[in-house]
């Protein structure tokens, strides 16, 4: 029998209404939003590395303006979403600390390497198209500061889906070699990308209860279809093949039935395992580390300040 107070906010949830910062919550739905939003957050941040990779070998003075705004992007997402985060009660410096111990998972796409720079075009496609399909319902989250912040951040993830796409076209379009370089993007991107909506519905241990607080909107094998469905026809456009045999149009279900992707490395990429794991970590420890001057001496001058207000 639930009792007479978490009755009363899966009501408000029910009717659609937003839950904010200093409302009754369950604890299990506090901690559960820390969770996923603090992945979220984490995910914009390390989602950084791949792609500011590729800032200081961009071919052109436009590609690598439009590269270093969108990774800037990036991390402004991260700060909002932190933010958010911090609104139930977490410390931005704990989640730092609980990312940089590997404690705190981030997404698993961002352990893959950016070998070419049509892999940028890649990650804008693929996984930014992946990011948005999963975001846009997640404005309608019932956290209200999760889902405001949503709003902006989907904005700005489709120029970055449209600047992938559009590295695509010059590369699909280009030489025979470029054209070969959009496909081994495609090729190495196309599972991993699949992989970022999560488990399969029946392995996804949150699904059911952050589907029932709407903290989730959709399940993860639903997002996965809808992005399946949205992406094929964009690489048929492309003139680029799709790395699955095994991919058709089901006229009867009216979506595309295709492979899985490989879960058993995806596990693994989880626990630590995938190609740049550790490198990634060890990029934002020394980030980390190489700040604490810029940290000291801003806690410094505002003591400063509160004192000389104090007098
Ligand atoms: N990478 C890393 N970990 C993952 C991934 C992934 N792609 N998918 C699932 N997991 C983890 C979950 O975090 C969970 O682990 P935990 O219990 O230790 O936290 C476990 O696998 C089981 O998965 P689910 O029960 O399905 O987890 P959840 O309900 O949180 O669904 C999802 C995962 C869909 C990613 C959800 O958290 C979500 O929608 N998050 C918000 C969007 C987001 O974080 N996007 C990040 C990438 S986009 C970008 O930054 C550009």
């Amino acid at each position: 029998e639930m009792d007479p107070q978490e009755r009363a906010f899966q009501e408000r949830i029910n009717a659609n209404d937003k839950i904010e910062p200093k409302d009754w919550m369950p604890d299990g739905y506090r901690k559960n939003l820390i969770r996923q939003i603090g992945q979220h957050a984490h995910s914009e941040i390390v989602g950084q590395l791949p792609e500011g990779n590729w800032i200081t070998r961009a071919p052109t003075l436009e590609r690598k303006a439009i590269l270093l705004a969108k990774v800037q992007d990036e991390a402004g997402h991260g700060l909002y979403l932190y933010c958010a985060a911090e609104t139930l009660g977490v410390s931005r410096d704990q989640m730092t600390r609980d990312l940089l111990s590997g404690k705190m998972k981030y997404s698993s796409i961002f352990n893959y390497p950016t070998l070419t720079w049509a892999d940028m075009g890649a990650v804008g496609w693929l996984v930014d198209g992946a990011a948005i399909m999963n975001q846009v319902p997640l404005q309608r989250t019932s956290y209200g500061p999760y889902a405001r912040a949503m709003v902006r951040i989907c904005k700005e993830e489709s120029f970055h889906q449209r600047q992938g796409y559009d590295i695509m076209m010059k590369m699909a379009n280009g030489t025979e070699a470029q054209r070969k370089m959009a496909q081994d993007a495609l090729n190495r991107f196309w599972g991993p990308s699949l992989m970022m909506f999560g488990p399969s519905d029946e392995n996804s241990v949150h699904s059911a209860q952050s589907m029932a607080w709407k903290i989730k909107m959709n399940s993860n094998d639903e997002l996965r279809q809808k992005f399946v469905d949205q992406t094929v026809p964009q690489a048929e456009y492309l003139g680029l093949t799709v790395p699955d045999d095994t991919l058709r149009w089901n006229e009867e279900r009216g979506h595309y039935d295709f492979a899985q992707p490989d879960w058993d490395e995806f596990f693994d990429v989880l626990k630590g395992n995938g190609p740049c794991n550790t490198e990634r970590l060890e990029a934002r420890n020394k980030a980390w580390d190489e700040g604490r001057w810029v940290r000291e001496g801003l806690l410094a001058h505002a003591a400063k300040k509160r004192a000389a207000a104090a007098q």
